[in-house]
């Protein structure tokens, strides 16, 4: 089965209104003949902004986050309802820079998928080995560690979910895993995918690193890469664009 590629964009903590309008319309006025699906997961303070940009265009929203909690006494939190309330489609959890900077366990990560599901919002569930980890050799072990967290929390829903491979020492640093390295972490994760459901053809994997308008085809080209997930690049819409073509 053939699916439509998804190309989604995290902005990270970058942005303003006056660089998002022009960005989003960018995209909006350049994505027209798109043959795959195209999102934007923004900052939380700017949902709404991109919500009315985004309106009768094909261009999806996303977040970057969301709470495990419900609603209550949590400070700071977003939680689904609300982004929901927003259009938003997609919410990234589990980025290895939460994992990183804010301490996100497999558990918690699983759970936050879990909230995103039961509120109708796709969760882009991100795993990916450090530079030490891949270099001792645990490549395979951590990742399938990371998604049987996931597996286990979300059950039949797992099928509902977008994974993101992302290795932490191709983000943000130029390098890129090779096609062949990163087709072979897809497919590890589409088998171990495989034996927890029987509709793993919905699930897209997506790579995300240092993915760009110079690499995005020959990565997209792999028979397990369904998408990608671009920090920098998709902050310049030219390059995104490039990216969104690169996608059939
Ligand atoms: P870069 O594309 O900037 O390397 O970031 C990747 C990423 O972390 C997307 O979530």
């Amino acid at each position: 089965m053939t699916k439509k590629k998804l190309i989604a964009g995290n902005w990270k903590m970058n942005g303003n209104l006056a660089a998002n309008d022009a960005l989003v319309r960018a995209l909006v006025a350049g994505m027209k003949d798109a043959a795959c699906t195209v999102a934007v997961c923004v900052p939380a303070p700017y949902l709404a902004q991109v919500q009315a940009l985004r309106a009768g265009s094909a261009l999806e929203l996303g977040a970057q986050d969301v709470s495990p909690h419900e609603q209550g006494a949590y400070t700071g939190e977003v939680s689904a309802a609300m982004l929901k309330e927003f259009g938003v489609r997609y919410a990234i959890v589990g980025h290895s820079e939460r994992r990183q900077y804010h301490g996100e366990n497999d558990a918690l990560v699983a759970d936050k998928a879990k909230v995103a599901l039961a509120a109708g919002i796709t969760p882009i569930v991100c795993v990916g080995e450090t530079l030490a980890e891949r270099e001792a050799g645990k490549t395979e072990e951590v990742v399938k560690r990371q998604m049987a967290a996931v597996i286990h929390t979300n059950g039949h829903c797992i099928s509902e979910i977008v994974v993101a491979y992302e290795p932490v020492w191709a983000i943000g640093t130029g390098r890129t895993a090779t096609p062949e390295q990163a087709q072979q972490v897809h497919a590890l994760l589409r088998a171990q995918l495989k034996a927890a459901t029987e509709h793993v053809d919905r699930i897209h994997i997506l790579y995300g690193g240092s993915m760009n308008a110079g690499n995005a085809a020959s990565l997209l080209a792999q028979p397990d890469i369904d998408g990608g997930l671009i920090g920098g690049a998709s902050l310049k819409a030219p390059d995104f664009l490039q990216i969104i073509g690169a996608a059939r």
